[in-house]
C-alpha cells in the first residue's frame, strides 16, 4: 500500500481530495484504488496485483475491459480523424439502433454521462407539460445535479420528514429546488395516489428506477409499473423510467421489456459506450421533439455524441445483439446466485443478495430483500466496508460506495472460473465476519 498513499499524497496535492469523482476515494482501503490497466475481467493495480473486476466501471463495462470490438471501433476512430462537433451516419446508424431496441424510443440524443442525460430530459419533460414539479422516488438516483439531487437518499435521521421537506442532498443546491421535488417510497400505489391527487395538477413527471440498483437492488413489486403506467396517463404526467443503470443489463429492451411496461421517456447509459462515455436519452417523437431546431426547448453541446463513444456505441450494440450475449450473462448470473444462497444457507448468513440481470446487491443486515428504502438501514455500512476491504486484498474488487448496499457486477468477459473464485472468497470473508451481520 504504500505505492499508494505515496500516489495520494501527491494526487491531493492538485485534486480536491486527490480524485476526480468523490466516491473514487476508497472508505475501505482509506485511498484510492490505484490501477494501471485492464484486460477482460481483471484490473491490475499500480503495485502490478491483479483483481477480477466486480465493479466493471460500476456497470458502464458490461463488456468488460479492453473488449476487441471496442478496440476495433477505436481504431475506426482514429482512421476518422475522430472528428467531433459533426453529425456523421454512424450517428444515425446507432440512433436507429437504440430506437429498435428499447422499447419506449420513437426518437433519441446521444451526450456522455447519466447526469446529462437527466437533466436535458427533465427540461423536456418541464417543456412538455407546462408543469415544474417532479414526483420521485426515495433510495432512487438519478445523476448529481441540482434539478434532482434532492430527497433520494436522506440520512436515516431525516427520513421521514423527507416526505414533507425533501433532503438536500449536497450544500450547493438552493433551497428553493426542495420545493419542486415530491419524494414518495417505492411500492407503495396508495402513496403515489396521494402524491398525484394533490400535486397531479403541477407534477411534469414521475421518474423512478424501475429496478432499483442505486439502493439494494429494489424491484418494482408486481403490479406496481401498471399502475403507475396507468394513473400518470391519467393526469397527464410524463413516466419517465431512468434505465442509465438498468439498460441491456438483463435484456437488449431494458427493464421496459423485462417488465413489459414503456414509459413516455428514459435515459439509457452506462454500458451503452462499452466502456467510454456515452448516454442517450429517448422517448416519444412528441416529447423528444421538443428539442430545437423542431421545437422549443435548448439542447446544444460540443461534445455531445462524440465520434469516439458512438463507434463504441455501435460495436456495443452489435456485440449485444449477438444471441451468446445475453446467454452467457444469464448463465453467471445463475452461477454467482446459486452459490451466493449456498453460502448464505450453510452459514446461515444475516445477508441477502438480489439481482437483476448481470448486476446485484449486497445487503448485511437481514436475510429478505427490501421492499423500499428504510428497509435498507439495517445494512451496517462500517461492517461491510471491512468485508469489501478483505475481499480487495485476496484479489476480488468490489466498489466501495461507502458502504453502503449499492451495486455490483460482472462482464461478458468474465468467466464461469471467475465466479468460482469469487463465491470461494466472499465465503472466506462473510464467514470471518458472519457475527458482525
Ligand atoms: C439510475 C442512474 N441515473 C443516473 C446516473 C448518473 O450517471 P453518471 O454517473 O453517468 O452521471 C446513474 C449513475 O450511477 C444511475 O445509476
Amino acid at each position: 500500500m504504500s505505492i499508494y498513499t505515496d500516489h495520494y499524497a501527491l494526487a491531493k496535492e492538485v485534486l480536491p481530495g486527490g480524485v476526480n469523482s468523490s466516491t473514487r476515494f476508497n472508505k475501505a482501503l482509506d485511498v484510492p484504488f490505484y490501477v494501471s490497466h485492464g484486460k477482460g475481467s481483471r484490473v491490475w493495480d499500480i503495485e502490478g496485483r491483479e483483481f477480477i473486476d466486480m465493479s466493471c466501471a460500476h456497470g458502464a463495462g458490461l463488456l468488460g475491459n479492453a473488449h476487441p470490438a471496442i478496440d476495433e471501433a477505436l481504431r475506426q476512430a482514429s482512421e476518422l480523424g475522430y472528428v467531433n462537433a459533426l453529425e456523421t451516419p454512424h450517428h444515425e446508424e446507432l440512433a436507429r439502433l437504440v430506437c429498435q431496441c428499447i422499447p419506449c424510443a420513437d426518437r433519441v440524443r446521444f451526450c456522455s454521462a447519466g447526469s446529462e442525460a437527466t437533466l436535458h430530459l427533465i427540461r423536456a419533460c418541464r417543456a412538455f407539460t407546462a408543469r415544474d414539479k417532479i414526483i420521485r422516488v426515495e433510495g432512487h438516483f438519478h445523476g448529481y445535479h441540482e434539478l434532482i439531487y434532492i430527497g433520494g437518499h436522506p440520512p436515516q435521521n431525516q427520513f421521514p420528514q423527507n416526505r414533507q421537506s425533501p433532503y438536500i442532498e449536497s450544500p450547493g443546491i438552493p433551497k428553493e429546488l426542495a420545493e419542486l421535488i415530491i419524494p414518495i417510497p417505492y411500492n407503495d400505489r396508495d402513496a403515489l395516489q396521494a402524491a398525484i391527487e394533490r400535486h397531479g395538477h403541477e407534477a411534469a413527471m414521475l421518474i423512478l428506477e424501475p429496478v432499483n440498483y442505486n439502493c439494494a437492488c429494489i424491484k418494482a413489486e408486481p403490479g406496481y409499473l401498471e399502475f403507475a403506467r396507468e394513473i400518470t396517463k391519467d393526469a397527464g404526467i410524463v413516466l419517465f423510467f431512468d434505465e442509465i443503470q438498468s439498460a441491456f443489463k438483463k435484456s437488449f429492451g431494458g427493464a421496459q421489456e423485462d417488465f413489459g411496461i414503456v414509459p413516455d421517456v428514459c435515459t439509457i447509459g452506462k454500458s451503452l459506450g462499452g466502456g467510454l462515455p456515452l448516454s442517450a436519452f429517448c422517448g416519444k417523437a412528441e416529447i423528444m421533439d421538443m428539442y430545437q431546431p423542431v421545437g422549443p426547448v435548448a439542447h446544444s453541446g460540443t461534445f455531445n455524441a462524440h465520434l469516439v463513444p458512438v463507434l463504441a456505441g455501435l460495436a456495443f450494440m452489435r456485440e449485444a445483439a449477438k444471441p451468446e450475449f445475453y446467454a452467457t450473462l444469464q448463465k453467471l448470473e445463475t452461477q454467482l446466485h446459486d452459490g451466493f444462497a449456498q453460502i448464505i444457507e450453510t452459514h446461515k448468513l444475516n445477508a441477502v443478495v438480489p439481482h437483476h440481470g448481470a448486476r446485484f446487491n449486497m445487503m448485511i443486515g437481514r436475510k429478505t430483500p427490501a421492499l423500499r428504502y428504510e428497509d435498507t438501514f439495517c445494512h451496517n455500512n462500517q461492517t461491510f466496508l471491512k468485508v469489501l476491504k478483505a475481499c480487495w486484498a485476496k484479489g476480488v474488487y468490489f466498489h466501495d460506495y461507502g458502504g453502503g448496499p449499492f451495486h455490483h457486477g460482472y462482464s461478458v468477459q468474465h468467466s464461469s472460473d471467475d465466479i468460482d473464485r469469487v463465491l470461494v472468497v466472499l465465503e472466506e470473508v462473510l464467514t470471518t465476519y458472519r457475527d458482525e451481520l
